[in-house]
């Protein structure tokens, strides 16, 4: 399958007053033409410093991009400059955010706010980038686009205004869509109905997409692959169902403790004992290894390889490995 996008071993950091943040020690992954890949984590793991840095949106300073590759179509986005940036953000790879308000303008009409994203990237007529924004809300399903075009954004409703901010960020039709928790502000009823519409939306315009999200049951329905993040590392990768029915990671497993599941009736939720460790002054070894139950001594010690159990279901667990034993014996 087409890479459309690869991010290679990522490291990003923040100088602040108490000292470095490592918030982002070490990320990779493959993003495949027409997928959705889901990053989910508890909060602070990294997941919104990942997707800023790929929009290269990372505030310079306090933050750095501190090494790493971010591939898009071949071409290394941490090396281009700020004009050549501004001709991909929205054409090539666009974002929306948790808050819909945040990326609207309330004194100008919402068919202005479509149209500004192609007139500026697109060598079109009025006429032309009118029509691009006519279609852009037939497709994310806001009906009478005709009247809809000449409204500002306080006539409609969250659901309704998170779907302009996604026909804003299509306009373009760029390769790569990044949801930043597109659903956490909605109530559930329309967080489904947004979420419905991502899969809809791709199936349409093939668009590749990355969900952000806290909530593993916002996946369940809509990812192709999941990548779990933990402490500025993903930490287990794989397909939905291995991700769901063959998870490895003990924070995987604990994630999936933690959401309630349609499909368990009854099913006790279990949430993670303890808090993440602090990114100042990360754990040299597992950063999970305070909250595992299954720590070995190892796990404090050496950060545990990359153990491949799929053709796509990647883990970094010392469970996994077959060298464990050996390295734990070895340090003694
Ligand atoms: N502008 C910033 N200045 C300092 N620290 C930051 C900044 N942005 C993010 N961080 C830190 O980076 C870490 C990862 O944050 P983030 O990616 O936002 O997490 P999340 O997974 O919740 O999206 C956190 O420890 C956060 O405090
Ligand atoms: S490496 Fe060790 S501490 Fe980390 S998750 Fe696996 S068993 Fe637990
Ligand atoms: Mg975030």
């Amino acid at each position: 399958m087409e890479k459309i996008l690869q991010v290679k071993d990522l490291h990003v950091s923040f100088t602040t007053y108490g000292g470095v943040v490592q918030a982002v020690r070490g990320v990779s992954f493959d993003l495949h033409r027409g997928e959705t890949l889901a990053i989910v984590g508890e909060s602070g793991c990294g997941k919104s410093v990942t997707s800023q840095s790929i929009m290269r949106l990372i505030p310079e300073p306090p933050g750095k991009i501190k090494s790493g590759q971010i591939f898009l179509k071949g071409m290394d986005l941490i090396q281009l400059k700020e004009p050549e940036l501004r001709k991909i953000r929205g054409a090539n790879i666009s974002m929306i955010f948790q808050d819909p308000m945040t990326a609207l303008n309330p004194t100008i009409t919402i068919g202005e706010q479509i149209m500004e994203g192609i007139l500026q990237h697109k060598n079109i007529s009025r006429e032309q980038a009118k029509k691009a924004a006519l279609e852009m809300l037939h497709l994310v399903g806001i009906s009478n686009p005709e009247i809809r075009l000449k409204q500002y954004p306080h006539q409609f409703s969250g659901g309704m205004r998170q779907r302009i901010v996604i026909a804003m960020a299509l306009v373009c039709q760029p390769d790569v869509l990044i949801a930043d928790e597109p659903t956490t502000a909605l109530d559930v009823t329309i967080q489904a109905q947004i979420l419905e519409l991502f899969r809809d939306i791709q199936k349409k315009t093939g668009v590749s997409i990355i969900l952000i999200t806290h909530d593993l049951g916002v996946v369940a329905q809509v990812a192709d692959r999941i990548a779990v993040m933990y402490a500025g590392r993903i930490v287990e990768i794989g397909t939905r169902r291995e991700i769901f029915y063959q998870p490895q990671h003990p924070y995987t497993k604990g994630l999936l403790q933690s959401v309630p599941r349609l499909d368990v009736e009854g099913a006790e939720l279990v949430p993670i004992p303890g808090t993440p460790p602090d990114l100042f002054s990360p754990p040299k070894g597992c950063a999970f290894a305070a909250r595992c139950p299954y720590a070995m001594e190892v796990c404090e010690k050496v950060y545990p390889f990359e153990t491949s159990l799929s053709h796509h279901h990647y883990v970094n667990c010392w469970l996994q490995d077959v060298r464990a034993k050996a390295l734990v014996s070895s340090n003694h």
